[in-house]
């Protein structure tokens, strides 16, 4: 693997950056992803597709929750890796840093990372189905109902079947079409809309860079692949 002259200097006057991440980046911390294997697959015989769609919540609230608090409990042990650490870092480094992230663990957060634009929600929040007002499960444990308007809770999750959360992409994406420099990190960059924010990079004429072990349907759009671990790859910069 090799960071080439080019992108050293980019990296080096770059002030509009966007980051993009996705499953990949928390693999190291002990998150399994959806695509290539992991323990998340199937939940009491249900495909993980099933169990956290927008029908389910109709159909079985309680179920949905069963699953989302094991996989809470599961990430409350889990730790940032260098990858969080290094994409905090870079606050500081560029003027302008847009992080966006398919993930809804957390784990940005928890290594430093002060704004996140986060496309698939939170797993550490439920919302309210009825009048959508949110209840951080960071600390607290999660209410039996909303204490506003007492109607049932859900998680504040972007499920199968569902629209992203409102104006969340939008922004990425006026950010990307101003963005110099675009990572996109551990994804497999299958779902959109979120794998079209590096394409808008790329239209705007930002330099795009890959990191990611396998190649993927975006690796050929990339000015730059860098074939191999988030937390391996991204400390060298
Ligand atoms: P995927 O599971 O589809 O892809 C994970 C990517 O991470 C693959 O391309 C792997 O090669 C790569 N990868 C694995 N280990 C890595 C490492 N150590 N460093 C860097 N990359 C690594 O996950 P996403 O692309 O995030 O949506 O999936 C996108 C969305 O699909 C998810 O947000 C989820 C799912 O449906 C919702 O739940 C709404």
């Amino acid at each position: 693997m090799h960071i080439s002259a080019e992108l050293r200097q980019l990296f080096a006057r770059a002030k509009r950056v966007v980051v993009l991440t996705g499953a990949g980046v928390s693999a190291e911390s002990g998150v399994p992803t959806f695509r290539g294997g992991g323990n998340t697959a199937v939940w009491k015989g249900m495909p993980f597709d099933v169990i956290s769609s927008a029908e389910m919540v109709e159909r079985d609230l309680p179920a949905v929750w069963e699953w989302f608090d094991y996989r809470r409990n599961f990430l409350q042990e889990l730790t940032p890796n260098p990858a969080h650490y290094e994409i905090a870092r870079w606050q500081e480094r560029f003027a302008e840093l847009t992080l966006v992230t398919q993930n809804i663990d957390g784990l940005h957060q928890k290594a430093g990372s002060l704004e996140v634009i986060e496309l698939h929600g939170n797993i550490w929040r439920a919302r309210c189905t009825a009048c959508r007002t949110t209840y951080s499960m960071v600390q607290e444990k999660r209410p039996d109902a909303c204490f506003e308007c007492g109607d049932s809770l859900r998680p504040d999750v972007v499920l199968f079947g569902e629209m992203l959360p409102p104006g969340a992409f939008e922004f990425a994406a006026v950010r990307a079409s101003q963005s110099e420099l675009c990572f996109v990190v551990g994804t497999s960059a299958l779902v959109y809309p979120a794998a079209g924010l590096p394409e808008i990079a790329k239209a705007a004429g930002a330099y795009v860079v890959e990191v990611n072990p396998e190649r993927t349907p975006l690796s050929s759009l990339c000015d730059e692949v860098l074939t191999g671990k988030a937390g391996e790859v991204l400390p060298l910069f």
